[in-house]
């Protein structure tokens, strides 16, 4: 991708720089952010935007922009390499430290990064999943924490698995990159609290709301393990169906009638979107451009 934003600025990715003194690689401080462009719309931008500003909250940052500036940024980006389909990150990291450890100014990346689309064969035939014991550290906030999800991609790809899930050794959260829920005897059941709140699940559980009860809980691992149906949800995959877990299958090891219909309004849901906002994205540009 040929520009990226650094702090409001629209730059050339090659002269896209950032001193080693920044916290957000000292020490592993900063929110992040993560969503799809798809034929020039980005998707959900405003519930990005706004759990970006709630994940800077989180961790005492605080976004040096109004919101407007941020989508303007964003939509520029989108302009300027002409994307189409992409993911965008965000980065809000501490800053420069002169004492590597106190925040200064935060300094904001937006770039675009390059997606590479899921086979529709998975959708059809779900995934498998790996679980591993891990506790994200303040679990509603999206920042560049990722120190175990890094690590354990090459275990995740030894194992032929799409995602790793998190558990504390009896109750289980969500995946790495993922959110996650179960259809036990028609009925859906997602985490209530300490994970994050992704995007996708929440647009996803409204459209399950049509199709099945949902429930918001604490679940274990044995009740996982014992699920009819189970998907994960994100940004890059939609809802995605999981068929094994571990060395188990999930069910019968067919991807089940309920999680079936949730991937195909999901679909839907985005397609509809894309469609409603295209129009009204090229008239902001054409009305910014000028
Ligand atoms: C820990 C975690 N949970 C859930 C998600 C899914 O969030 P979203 O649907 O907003 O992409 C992500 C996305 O990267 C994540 O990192």
């Amino acid at each position: 991708m040929e520009y990226v934003n650094l702090n409001g600025q629209l730059v050339r990715d090659a002269d896209a720089k950032i001193h080693i003194s920044d916290l957000g690689l000292r020490r592993g401080y900063g929110a992040f952010e993560f969503f799809r462009v798809l034929r020039g719309v980005p998707v959900f931008i405003e519930d990005h935007l706004d759990r970006f500003e709630n994940s800077s909250r989180a961790i005492d940052l605080e976004v040096p922009y109004s919101r407007a500036e941020l989508e303007g940024f964003v939509r520029e980006l989108i302009r300027a390499n002409n994307l189409q389909s992409a993911g965008i990150q965000l980065v809000l990291t501490g800053g420069y430290s002169e004492d590597i450890f106190t925040p200064g100014h935060p300094n904001l990346i937006i770039a675009p990064i390059a997606l590479r689309e899921y086979p529709p064969a998975l959708y059809q035939q779900g995934v498998k999943v790996i679980t591993h014991r891990h506790e994200r550290e303040i679990p509603e906030a999206k920042t560049t924490a990722y120190l175990t999800a890094v690590k354990l991609g090459p275990r995740m790809k030894a194992e032929g698995a799409a995602e790793v899930i998190y558990h504390d050794g009896k109750w289980v959260t969500e995946g790495a990159r993922s959110s996650l829920g179960f259809v036990k005897d028609g009925v859906l059941v997602t985490a209530k609290d300490g994970v994050l709140p992704g995007i996708t699940r929440i647009h996803a559980l409204r459209l399950a709301e049509q199709l099945m009860p949902v429930e918001h809980r604490a679940f274990t691992l044995d009740e996982l393990y014992a699920a009819d149906e189970v998907f994960i949800t994100s940004s890059t995959r939609g809802v995605m169906p999981v068929t094994r877990i571990d060395d188990r299958l999930v069910g019968n090891g067919q991807v089940g009638p309920k999680v079936s219909a949730l991937v195909k309004a999901f679909q839907a849901h985005v397609e509809e979107y894309v469609a409603r906002h295209a129009a009204v994205d090229s008239r902001w540009s054409i009305a910014n451009s000028q």
